[in-house]
């Protein structure tokens, strides 16, 4: 076998170093050993965005975004989505393997017996208004819960994260509908744990009116939490690593992440895209709206993919999932313009030649909205879907022990060292 190094020559020098390579990766950290003078820090990589920047290794899921692969611990994301639930997908992400009968009804049973939220919790979602965005609520809310379970803090004993796991898997639902009610003014509802997770979320929004909830709706729920479930090193649970990183305890670095998620270029998008349709408004409209993100003064939002440079196999789902949802709740007129507009776009140069497709987010609002959920709640969705996503990252980390606090390096190109000029001095 050939070996397994990378031999790089640095031309100021004439010096030549070997770097291991192992997962078609060398260590960085390798680079220092490049100076010009002896005192020299030593040469770093240089990635605004870490897009060639592997920060960790991981066994939780894989994406191939060339082909189109989502897989978790191995499963394909279409199997999963057509075969499993979402809770019992959590436990694949948490735990690694996919549960036994039994280990499944248990596992259901611990979560949903963690489905009541604290008084203390409710007081505080009940101070915001009417006006305040969900995600910013939900980030308070997760915050919140850190002040009401320190002993979360011991991070580093493992039945004292599980316990912690059950908590945010249980309880985010159940926040969330809380705060959802409480800014209808609607009577809250209490969680009814003989339901199934996605069930119990609907049932505690009110959707179940005076009966049940839509089975169809109720699956196609949960089907979106799966598909949202985890996505490797992306930009929220990066947040999550680099805060977990420090030690602090999960609701803090989950408060993070949702932080992160909540951007329109990550989960936001969701949120976004469906304003985006609203304000074109009509399939007439979609060339003129094209020249617009052609002419960089709007992105085409749901579209395009830091990993995925072909279909995201999850966008495929996302959209078949939309009509069976309008078999239960009729059909919304805004998926005409989707189609439409997705169909202009993909035979555009300007789309072909870099590569950009729908992703998840580009449909799944529409679905949302039938299902009678309000725009600024979407994102919020995305949060709850991708939480055991967020615990297994944190889990794989707190138990790596090649992983440190995160602290990145810069390249300084402020002032060299000048002196302190007086106030009476400046001109
Ligand atoms: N509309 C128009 N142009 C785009 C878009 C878009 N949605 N996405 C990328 N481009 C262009 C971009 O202008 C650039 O062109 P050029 O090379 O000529 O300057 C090229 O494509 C590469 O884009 P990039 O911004 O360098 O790509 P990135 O990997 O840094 O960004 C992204 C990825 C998802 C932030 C970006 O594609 C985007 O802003 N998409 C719209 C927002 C969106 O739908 N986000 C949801 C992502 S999927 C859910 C999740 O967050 O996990």
């Amino acid at each position: 076998m050939s070996e397994q190094t990378l031999t790089i020559t640095d031309n100021r020098t004439g010096q030549t170093i070997d770097l291991p390579i192992e997962d078609d990766t060398v260590p960085a950290i390798g680079l220092r050993q490049l100076k010009v003078q002896a005192d020299d820090f030593g040469m770093m990589a240089y990635d605004p965005g870490y897009t060639n920047t592997a920060s960790c290794k991981s066994r939780v899921t894989f994406v191939d975004g060339d082909r189109g692969i989502l897989r978790y611990r191995g499963y394909p994301i279409e199997q999963l989505a057509e075969k499993s639930t979402f809770l019992e997908v959590a436990y694949l992400l948490l735990f690694g393997e996919l549960p036994t009968a039994g280990e499944l009804t248990d596992w259901n049973d611990r979560v949903m017996a963690e489905t009541q939220i604290d008084g203390g919790l409710k007081d505080l979602l009940t101070t915001f208004g009417a006006d305040a965005h969900p995600m910013g609520v939900l980030i308070s809310a997760v915050a919140a819960m850190s002040t009401l379970y320190p002993d979360s803090k011991q991070v580093h004993d493992s039945q004292n994260r599980m316990q912690q796991v059950l908590r945010i898997l249980g309880q985010l639902p159940t926040a969330v509908a809380f705060a959802y009610r409480n800014r209808l003014g609607s009577a809250h509802i209490d969680p009814d744990n003989a339901l199934g997770y996605s069930d119990n979320f609907l049932h505690m929004m009110g959707f179940s009116g005076d009966g049940e909830v839509d089975p169809v709706l109720a699956r196609a729920m949960d089907v979106l939490f799966i598909l949202h479930a985890d996505h490797e090193q992306n930009c929220s649970t990066s947040a999550l690593r680099n805060i977990a990183s420090s030690d602090a305890d999960p609701y803090c670095a989950i408060a993070g992440a949702i932080g992160a998620l909540y951007g329109p270029l990550h989960g936001g998008a969701n949120e976004a895209v469906l304003r985006m349709l609203a304000e074109i408004g009509s399939r007439e409209k979609i060339p003129a709206f094209l020249d617009r993100v052609k002419n960089r003064e709007v992105r085409l939002m749901g579209f395009g993919h830091r990993v995925y440079k072909n279909y995201d196999p999850r966008a495929q789902i996302v959209k078949k999932i939309a009509y069976e949802v309008f078999e239960a709740t009729g059909s919304n007129p805004l998926i005409d313009i989707a189609v439409e507009l997705e169909g202009t776009a993909l035979e555009d140069d300007y789309f072909v030649s870099r590569r950009l497709y729908p992703n998840v987010d580009f449909y799944s609002g529409i679905i949302y909205q039938a299902m009678g959920f309000p725009v600024e709640i979407f994102p919020v969705l995305f949060a709850l879907g991708r939480a055991p996503g967020w615990l297994a990252q944190w889990m794989e980390l707190m138990s790596d022990t090649e992983q440190r606090i995160a602290r990145p390096r810069q390249i300084y190109l402020g002032e060299a060292e000048r002196p302190y000029v007086s106030i009476d001095e400046r001109g």
